[in-house]
């Protein structure tokens, strides 16, 4: 993939870029079969806005909570990066199944809804989303480099970057923000709070933890902690993922009309929204 051509790394499919290398259209094609089940644990986000970290945290609530102790899988649980043959060995896997995504509702495998299964979503201001994505298509080997901040900044707006627009994410969130199967949680309230957050989550899950099974993932989850297990967690990848980890980076990046123009989009397309009284903006 590193010897790819950058031009060649994404592709359009419905309008929307995808990584050649770990999204190509067969998998896609494929995927629209994906049989969810009503005990899978669905984890939705898109990109940049703490996928990472809410795996980190929902396998210890897994093991905590059943009483196992299983290795991180080989593979990042996202459902479409998942070739062909894999995806139909999963049928076999046992619950409770961790799957998760950065895919447009619209894209996700239609039984993710049908059957029921409860789906965590994590939302981040747009602003500090940006910021991680630009820095993430510059390190990661299977992402074109960005031209510029300044190009990447603007094709985050209009929604040209990969798995699509992040107004159209959120969009599509809002219409499901009541459904009872669907919590939605903000990066910036897990920073704030995060035993809060993981006992949410569990419960949310069903999983029920103690306080002090609370308190342990929620230490083993800060940024420092994750950062610390990094190289066991995700190997020589794991600078890629575990940046800053902070909220409000944006500051350091954006231009003041940079932030103005990012306002008005935002408020053109979310004010107004359950979603977005819930956002940190
Ligand atoms: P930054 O680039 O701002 O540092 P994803 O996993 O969805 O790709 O998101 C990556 C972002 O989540 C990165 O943001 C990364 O540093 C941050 N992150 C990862 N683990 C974290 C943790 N334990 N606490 C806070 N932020 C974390």
């Amino acid at each position: 993939a590193a010897k790819m051509k950058d031009e060649d790394k994404l592709y359009r499919r419905d309008g929307i870029l995808y990584s050649t290398v770990l999204s190509p259209p067969e998998t896609l094609d494929k995927l629209k079969d994906l049989q969810a089940r009503e005990d899978d644990l669905i984890l939705v986000a898109y990109p940049k806005c703490g996928f990472n970290w809410m795996v980190a945290v929902l396998r210890k609530i897994i093991n905590a909570s059943t009483g196992k102790d299983e290795k991180p899988p080989e593979r990042p649980p996202l459902v479409e990066f998942l070739p062909p043959t894999v995806q139909e060995e999963m049928a076999q896997m046992p619950p409770p199944r961790l799957l998760g995504t950065h895919l447009h509702p619209d894209n996700m495998p239609a039984t993710f809804f049908t059957k029921k299964p409860k789906i965590l979503v994590v939302f981040r201001n747009p602003k500090d989303t940006v910021v991680s994505y630009y820095h993430f298509m510059n390190k990661n080997p299977v992402l074109p480099n960005a031209e510029s901040w300044d190009k990447f900044f603007s094709d985050f707006m209009t929604g040209d970057v990969s798995w699509g627009s992040y107004f159209d994410h959120a969009l599509a969130w809002e219409k499901r923000i009541d459904d009872p199967n669907v919590m939605i949680v903000m990066y910036e309230d897990l920073k704030q709070n995060l035993p809060e957050g993981v006992k949410k989550i569990s419960e949310f899950f069903s999983l029920p933890l103690t306080d002090e099974q609370v308190s342990s993932i929620a230490g083993q989850s800060t940024f420092s902690a994750m950062v610390e297990n990094s190289q066991k967690s995700h190997g020589n990848f794991g600078s890629i993922f575990f940046r800053k980890g902070e909220v409000g980076d944006w500051k350091n990046h954006f231009s003041e009309a940079q932030s103005k123009q990012m306002d008005e989009l935002y408020h053109s397309k979310l004010a107004g929204t359950k979603l977005a009284a819930r956002m940190n903006y």
